[in-house]
């Protein structure tokens, strides 16, 4: 993928920040006020365990442990954001409820996820749909901020008071 493509996409804070990565998106972090919104679009709960798919610093899961009292998995590629996330963890007071893996998002197993958060890109999102339908259970509520790839797939709502909009999809029942 041409990830200099996107880049006209991206805010212009996004470009900033812009840096090379391994991964299929660079890193971007979703401001604290977004992620509030999506939370609360997504009805978080202290039950819930949020799985961010490029967790980058760790923000995502520390905020949903921090103000709903979830738990989280982070799951990132790059190495040196996994230790930043653990050491934001740690700093946070969060350890007991958050966990960072290094792994590519494809390959990360996806069934305990009651809540799965997504700021990628539209396209790697839609290579990732199938892999969410299948493994996801059914009611899984999957958050995603200003891309949408997932296609036909309508969102269950959509937030617009952001720069860009937030998306709620719920995952349906398999058919049998
Ligand atoms: C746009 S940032 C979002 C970071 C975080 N989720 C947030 O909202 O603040 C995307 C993150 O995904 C990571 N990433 C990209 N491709 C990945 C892959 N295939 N597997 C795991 N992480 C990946 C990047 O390194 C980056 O940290």
């Amino acid at each position: 993928m041409n990830r200099r493509a996107f880049l006209p996409l991206l805010s212009s804070v996004a470009l900033c920040q812009y840096e090379e990565s391994k991964g299929d998106v660079p890193w971007v972090p979703t401001p604290d006020e977004v992620m509030d919104s999506m939370f609360r679009m997504a009805k978080l709960a202290p039950a819930d365990t949020v799985y961010d798919l490029g967790s980058g610093d760790g923000r995502v899961v520390i905020y949903a442990a921090k103000k709903f009292g979830a738990r989280g998995v982070g799951i990132e590629i790059e190495r040196h954001r996994v230790e930043e996330a653990r050491a934001a963890a740690r700093k946070a007071g969060a350890t007991g409820r958050v966990r960072f893996v290094e792994q590519d998002l494809f390959k990360a197993n996806l069934r305990n996820a009651t809540v799965v958060y997504l700021y990628l890109y539209t396209a790697v999102m839609a290579k990732l749909k199938p892999k969410i339908l299948a493994e996801c259970k059914p009611g899984t509520r999957v958050v995603a901020y200003q891309f949408n790839g997932m296609g036909d797939w309508q969102p269950a709502e959509v937030d617009r008071t952001h720069d860009y909009p937030a998306y709620l999809w719920i995952v349906p029942t398999r058919p049998a």
